[in-house]
């Protein structure tokens, strides 16, 4: 059984069909990724699946259990994560107190609680505060764990993100853009850091635009157009597939 499957998922805001009737499934351990155009619905899709968004119509399950409906916070319960492609970060917290939000929000269904910490909580915030710092570590921020967040650069903060989502000890874990507005060096890293995550089991679904990383990374790739989905395959298969570069890979976007 796949971990993750997505039936005939549809939503539409107004007279914007975003997602339409998309179906695909992720098997556990792989490297997923989801590219398109901009506006395609990469995001719409990572909202509906992670809970953000609910469906107009169409089925997820999570290891066969249907999950539509279900909040974010009990989807992290169940095992998902998430990055955002706008840095949802907050910059009044050390960085360090970001990923401890990750770790508490798998302790705690509440995320406000998460945040202001419940005293039944604080007494494990010195473990919370060095597995925190662990996983700080473990994504290349080792340097910046006494950081105030809003003295990050951009490229630093990206990497918070997915600190934080690793502390939630997700079995799947969904990127969206984790090396837009980076440079080279810094894309590598994200490369680097996406496959040692992959490599430690957790099941990856990954939005991005850089190609390179995409078929260097991904098992299987979606490719969503104008909401739909155009392809599903192999790097291979996808970037020989006519109606994908035609769409899509044919041109700079
Ligand atoms: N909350 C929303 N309200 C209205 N329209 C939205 C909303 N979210 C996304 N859309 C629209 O859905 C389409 C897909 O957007 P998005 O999923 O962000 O694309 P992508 O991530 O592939 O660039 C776009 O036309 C976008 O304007
Ligand atoms: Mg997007």
């Amino acid at each position: 059984m796949a971990l993750l499957e997505v039936q005939d998922l549809s939503i539409h805001f107004g007279n914007v069909q975003a997602v339409q009737e998309v179906s695909f499934t992720v098997d556990e351990g792989i490297i997923y990724s989801v590219i398109g155009p901009n506006g395609a619905g990469k995001t719409t899709l990572f909202n509906l699946v992670t809970g953000i968004y609910q469906p107009t119509s169409g089925a997820i399950r999570l290891q066969g259990q249907p999950i539509q409906g279900r909040k974010p916070e009990e989807l992290a319960r169940l095992g998902m994560a998430r990055t955002f492609q706008n840095l949802q970060v907050w910059m009044n917290m050390t960085a360090i107190e970001n990923v401890m939000v990750g770790a508490h929000l798998r302790l705690e269904r509440n995320i406000f609680k998460a945040i202001f910490r419940t005293p039944g909580l604080r007494r494990n915030d010195e473990k919370l505060k060095a597995e925190a710092a662990d996983w700080m570590s473990y994504v290349g921020l080792g340097d910046y764990v006494g950081a105030r967040a809003d003295s990050m650069p951009y490229g630093a903060l990206k990497r918070l993100e997915i600190a934080r989502a690793l502390a939630m000890r997700p079995r799947i874990l969904f990127l969206d853009e984790p090396a837009a507005g980076l440079n080279p060096k810094e894309t590598q890293d994200v490369d680097a850091l996406v496959r040692k995550i992959a490599a430690s089991g957790i099941t990856t679904v990954l939005v991005e635009h850089d190609m390179k990383m995409v078929m260097n990374l991904s098992d299987r790739i979606l490719v969503l157009d104008y909401g739909k989905r155009l392809a599903e395959g192999t790097g291979p298969e996808i970037r020989q597939d006519p109606k994908v570069i035609a769409a899509y890979l044919g041109r700079k976007s």
